[in-house]
């Protein structure tokens, strides 16, 4: 077993405990998209079973070889096929389906709409003429920062209708996320929102995106969707409004022709370093990808009503909001806000009122209506629902279990999909039809996708043990590369466990993971300085290197702590420059600086102010002893510490700014 950090080990015997099994009942088998074990062999000879499922989307031109692995780690997939994303997603729907209802749009305010396939095709080519008139062309990146409202899936797909690659930002990240992304990718024009509505309140994304526009060069316009109406700022000759660069425009669009290994989307996501990453997408094997995953994963039928919670700011929205749905001619329905607005059941309303079929959610959300309680779910008729789903991070058994009863009457197959913004789409779950579930794992590869678990060396660890978990071979819908930086994405996913001298390619995903003696995997969490912060990633070293640019902090050290709803939350250790007092207004004033740094999702939870903080003699900050701090564990030998002595003095502190500063939220 490699060196996991402890809370691992732990995780693994409350794991091992988990004893329950849930079999597809022979009612659910016999209608699923999926109902035979023999779907796993057939996935074997991997290249073959993605072909065959390529079948399901619209190409222009076929390819003349499935997958490229020649010049591994980088891939092609459908080589030399032509195609538009928009195509499949929209155009080949319009006959039998234009009438269809795409989207039912639920704003958080109470206002409602709904977007036929017919009206989404038309939506699109008004604003794609509309982005053409101002300049962009195939390959140009668009970057997009809204709140979930119907144009934001529209932006994603006007882009793809021209070939143009989007970069979406999470609506919650900071001008200075924004600005950096935006730079990466050199992205010429911005689409962004008046503002969004967020429990009840206005967001001001317009004034956001001002403050971030001042330091990118490359961004020509700015396209502004009035969403509250709100009085903005409009740059003369810079901004324009949405419905004034549409107005007049046809709406028909001939979609641009793509090569399958043409960039679709970057998203930035957090490693190991301070700088995000831009993890680039190409388009065929992406598409083929989703729409599998989508349509096999939720077992989703003609007619059926799906909602993924996800915000499109994330690859979960970018997969199964806006390609695997719309692939698949699916109705799904999109909400604009929180869960608790105006009360604690708002999604149950929403399903009660969609008759939602499959619901797709993460662990943190069912956690918090754990603690809400029953008697929200209990009030609306969730009967409609036939699969649920979760992602983003590990589920622990007692909420996969509350899930289950409560949301699924005990009759849904629950889908726990285990995957990355670098996979694209699932790689390890259920198949509903098919997969008897254990409450905690995402129990198995999907068909087509090789994993295993290794140890330090990369050798397969047996049935039963733990260890890092890795991809063993090429995927549709893997990414391509980092954008402009091919030399990190080697090193950082293909460097620790590959043999290039033996052509053997391995693709290490950053996550712990144990497999049972029935080869279920166990995810648990990531094994580097990444932190799952509701399902979302942070890396410890951007919010540190937020903490230092604040001008009283000489020094930070950041580690994810366990928290029984968020899966981690934030804890800082910060040592002050000079003379600087810490006190509780300079304490507010930093989680607000790395909030204006990043974005609200990465404000420490709690911060603790140290004269020094612990480190090996030979300077290395101590990460897993500040986080055995945080968690309150027993404290093991500290004497090969350089400061042995400053140790104690932090957990006294840490224990009661976690007692005090847990309140504030
Ligand atoms: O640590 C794993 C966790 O989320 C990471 C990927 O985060 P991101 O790229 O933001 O994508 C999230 C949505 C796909 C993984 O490395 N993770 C995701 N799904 C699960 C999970 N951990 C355990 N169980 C899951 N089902």
């Amino acid at each position: 077993m490699p060196e996991l950090p402890e809370e691992h080990a732990v995780t693994i015997e409350a794991l091992m405990d988990e004893q329950r099994k849930f079999t597809p009942s022979e009612e659910f088998k016999s209608q699923a998209n999926i109902n035979s074990q023999s779907i796993y062999a057939e996935g074997d000879d991997y290249v073959s079973f993605w072909d065959g499922q390529a079948a399901n989307i619209s190409w222009r031109t076929p390819w003349t070889q499935t997958l490229d692995w020649s010049n591994a780690p980088f891939a092609k997939w459908f080589v030399d096929a032509k195609l538009n994303v928009t195509e499949s997603c929209l155009d080949r729907h319009l006959e039998k389906n234009g009438d269809k209802v795409a989207y039912y749009f639920e704003g958080e305010p109470g206002d409602s709409r709904v977007i036929t396939y017919s009206d989404l095709y038309k939506e699109v080519n008004q604003l794609a003429n509309g982005l053409e008139s101002l300049g962009i062309q195939k390959g140009d990146r668009i970057a997009i920062y809204m709140g979930m409202i119907p144009e934001l899936p529209i932006a994603l797909l006007a882009s793809a209708r021209l070939g143009a690659t989007h970069s979406v930002v999470f609506g919650g990240f900071s001008s200075d996320s924004l600005r950096d992304r935006i730079n990466d990718a050199e992205a010429k024009i911005l689409i962004t929102c008046d503002e969004s509505w967020r429990n009840g309140n206005r967001v001001a994304l317009k004034e956001y995106a001002d403050a971030a526009i001042e330091e990118t060069p490359t961004i020509t316009n700015v396209v502004v969707v009035a969403r509250t109406g709100a009085k903005v700022n409009m740059v003369d000759g810079r901004d324009i409004f949405y419905h004034d660069l549409v107005a007049d425009q046809s709406t028909e669009k001939a979609a641009t022709e793509t090569d399958s290994e043409d960039p679709l989307f970057i998203l930035y996501t957090s490693g190991t370093t301070a700088r995000p990453k831009g993890i680039q997408h190409a388009t065929g094997g992406y598409l083929v990808g989703a729409a599998y995953t989508h349509k096999n994963v939720f077992d989703v039928k003609e007619d059926d009503v799906y909602w993924c919670t996800a915000d499109i700011g994330w690859v979960t929205g970018h997969t199964y909001i806006v390609y695997g749905p719309l692939a698949n001619g699916c109705t799904s329905v999109i909400y604009e806000g929180v869960p608790n607005f105006p009360d604690k059941d708002r999604f149950w309303e929403i399903i009660a009122k969609y008759k939602v079929n499959q619901f797709y959610t993460a662990p943190t959300a069912i956690r918090t209506f754990m603690k809400w309680g029953t008697e929200y779910p209990a009030k609306h008729d969730l009967s409609s629902l036939k699969v649920i789903g979760t992602v983003g991070e590990p589920i622990n058994p007692e909420a996969w279990i509350w899930y289950n009863e409560n949301i699924g009457n005990g009759t849904c197959p629950i889908v726990d999909t285990w995957w990355q913004t670098e996979t694209g789409h699932i790689m390890i779950s259920p198949l509903p039809g098919v997969t008897t579930t254990k409450p905690g794992s995402a129990t198995v590869p999907l068909p087509g996708i090789g994993a295993d678990i290794v140890d330090d060396e990369g050798n397969s660890v047996p049935l039963g043990g733990g260890g890092y978990l890795v991809l063993t071979h090429p995927w549709p819908g893997m990414l391509r590369t980092i954008y402009r930086d091919p030399e990190r994405f080697k090193d950082v996913y293909w460097g620790r466990f590959s043999k290039p001298e033996e052509n053997k390619w391995v693709y290490f995903a950053g996550d712990g993971a144990k497999r049972d003696t029935d080869g279920y995997y166990w995810l648990l969490g990531r094994v580097d300085d990444v932190m799952n912060i509701s399902g979302h990633r942070i890396s410890t070293l951007e919010v540190e290197s937020a903490l230092v640019d604040h001008q009283s902090v000489a020094e930070a050290a950041v580690v994810g702590r366990a928290d029984a709803t968020t899966g981690q939350a934030i804890a800082a250790f910060v040592t002050l420059k000079g003379n600087v007092v810490g006190n509780d207004d300079l304490l507010a004033e930093l989680r607000e600086h790395v909030a204006t740094k990043i974005g609200k999702i990465a404000r420490p939870a709690s911060i603790v102010f140290t004269d020094e903080l612990p480190k090996t003699r030979s300077g290395k900050i101590m990460r897993r002893l500040l986080r055995d701090i945080s968690e309150q564990r027993k404290l093991g030998d500290v004497t090969t510490l350089a400061n042995a002595d400053v140790v104690r003095e932090i957990a006294d502190r840490a224990n009661s700014a976690a007692a005090s500063q847990a309140s504030q939220e």
